[in-house]
């Protein structure tokens, strides 16, 4: 089975990265992605290609060169789903937020809505695959929808889970660890299905890395490896306290625990805490899942990795309040990084949230600053929280276009994403506009604590 027209709902952080290099690498497939948000698709639309709505390193030169030749942003659901032998599904599965579930399953309206869509709209043969993060056994929910209010329509349901993070996208979709595709291997259909997405990986992916089993076992292993990879930066985080109080230094401990090749050294900085769109989600998920099943310590075993970084965000901020004294009311505090890490915009399940939150609760003065995230999504991300009124974060939060400006007459700046050119500011000149005793706060231990104290910092950083 040869595939000349792919679909993909939803042009999102994991849509939008990965149809573009699947046009890159498969010049005589045709990638149509589509998306309900207009503004979305116009951005992504845009005659500047740095005007598209992710900010990856690498992405919009790709775009460039695939866009109007065979990859294609487009609102038109409906066509796209008409035309494609191949649905991805890649729409936002949030933590549902009412009802059953609440605050921990994922909520799946999003997931449901298309497949009651592609059920309404197809009139050939189509192979949906679900490449948004799912809980386990999504996949036959699926199916159960496009079986039963399908046109008489044969589907083939595939799991193919995306390993990509954020910042390093591109690179890790041109050349993956691996690539997991889950399906229906005991039937022929199924078989064939399987076999029609290898290909399309094949373009560019090395036959043995390219892993087919069931579909349960693919659904599993994404939120297995989001979860252990979480549960190594909580665990090296839950040592940064420690090293903190007995005056080892956690990068020190690090570097020796990673050394041993059973461990290795990956994932194993200590930060004010993991973020991101699917750290947390994946790890509420299986916790969800195992509470289903009525297996209690494997739902408690995972939840602690959350408690921990929970634990990680607010100690580093009650650590602001009471160095500064033990009051920041009316106090001006820069925060330096507001995205979730460094090279992405994205600021879901960002520390920064919850640390500019928690100072103002404290009734401090918050000014931001970010390279890359706009200041409407500030607000926003704040607004979520529903800790005071909007018009509160509005007036107490300020956010400014440079670094010198949001320290100038701050009491302390925290620094809370790991933005390279961080590293190369005046800090000179920074400390000099700042009030005195000038505090400085490095969340994710960028920077050099010699040089910082040296100018007359009151430096302080996680696990040192
Ligand atoms: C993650 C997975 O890595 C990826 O495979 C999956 O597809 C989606 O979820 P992402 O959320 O983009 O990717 O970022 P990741 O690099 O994993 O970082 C997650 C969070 O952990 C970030 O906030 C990061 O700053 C933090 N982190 C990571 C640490 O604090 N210390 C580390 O050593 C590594
Ligand atoms: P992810 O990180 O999983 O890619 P995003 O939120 O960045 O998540 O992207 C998901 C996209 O899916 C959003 O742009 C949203 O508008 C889109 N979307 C959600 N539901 C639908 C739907 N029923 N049809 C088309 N697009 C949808």
């Amino acid at each position: 089975m040869k595939i000349k027209n792919i679909c993909c709902i939803g042009a999102g952080y994991v849509g939008g990265p990965t149809m573009a290099v699947i046009a890159q690498k498969c010049p005589e497939i045709n990638v149509t992605v589509v998306d309900i948000n207009e503004k979305r698709i116009a951005a992504w639309n845009d005659n500047d290609v740095d005007n598209i709505p992710i900010y990856e390193p690498g992405l919009s030169k790709i775009v460039a060169e695939a866009r109007g030749r065979n990859l294609f942003f487009s609102t038109d659901v409906d066509a796209a789903i008409d035309k494609a032998d191949m649905i991805f599904i890649s729409v936002n599965t949030p933590t549902k937020t009412y009802g059953i579930g609440k605050g921990m399953a994922a909520d799946l309206k999003f997931i449901e809505l298309c497949a009651r869509q592609i059920a309404r709209v197809s009139t050939s043969d189509k192979i949906v695959i679900e490449k948004s993060t799912l809980p386990v056994r999504t996949a036959e929910t699926l199916k159960n929808i496009l079986d039963n209010t399908g046109n008489g329509v044969n589907y083939q349901i595939l799991s193919n889970p995306e390993f990509l993070a954020e910042g390093t996208a591109v690179d890790d979709l041109m050349n993956p660890d691996r690539v997991l595709i889950g399906g229906d291997i005991e039937t022929e259909k199924g078989k064939e299905a399987v076999q029609a997405l290898v290909d399309v990986y094949a373009h560019w992916v090395p036959n043995e890395r390219i892993l087919t089993t069931n579909v349960w076992s693919s659904e599993l292993s994404k939120l297995t490896a989001n979860a252990f990879l979480a549960q190594r930066v909580s665990s090296i985080n839950a040592m940064s306290e420690l090293c903190e109080k007995t005056g080892a230094d956690v990068n020190e401990v690090a570097k020796a625990v990673g050394m041993d090749s059973r461990i290795g050294s990956k994932f194993l900085k200590s930060s004010v805490g993991f973020g991101g769109s699917c750290f947390q989600k994946d790890i509420l998920n299986l916790v969800y899942i195992a509470k289903s099943f009525g297996l209690h310590e494997v739902a408690d075993y995972w939840e602690q990795v959350i408690l921990m970084n929970d634990h990680q965000k607010r100690r580093f901020a009650a650590n602001i309040v009471k160095t500064l004294f033990n009051t920041v009311s009316g106090k001006k505090i820069a925060i330096l990084g507001w995205a979730f890490k460094k090279d992405t915009n994205d600021t879901r399940e960002s520390a920064a949230i919850y640390v500019a939150d928690y100072l103002l609760n404290e009734q401090a003065e918050i000014v931001v600053y970010d390279p890359k995230v706009k200041s409407e999504q500030i607000y926003t991300d704040l607004d979520y929280l529903n800790s005071r009124a909007e018009k509160e974060n509005r007036t107490h939060v300020t956010i400014v276009g440079n670094p010198y400006e949001a320290a100038k007459d701050s009491h302390a700046i925290a620094l809370l994403t790991e933005w390279d050119e961080f590293n190369e500011l005046d800090w000179k000149k920074i400390y000099d506009d700042m009030l005195k005793p000038a505090f400085l706060f490095d969340g994710r231990r960028l920077l050099e604590r010699k040089t910082k104290e040296k100018i007359g910092f009151e430096f302080y950083a996680i696990g040192n």
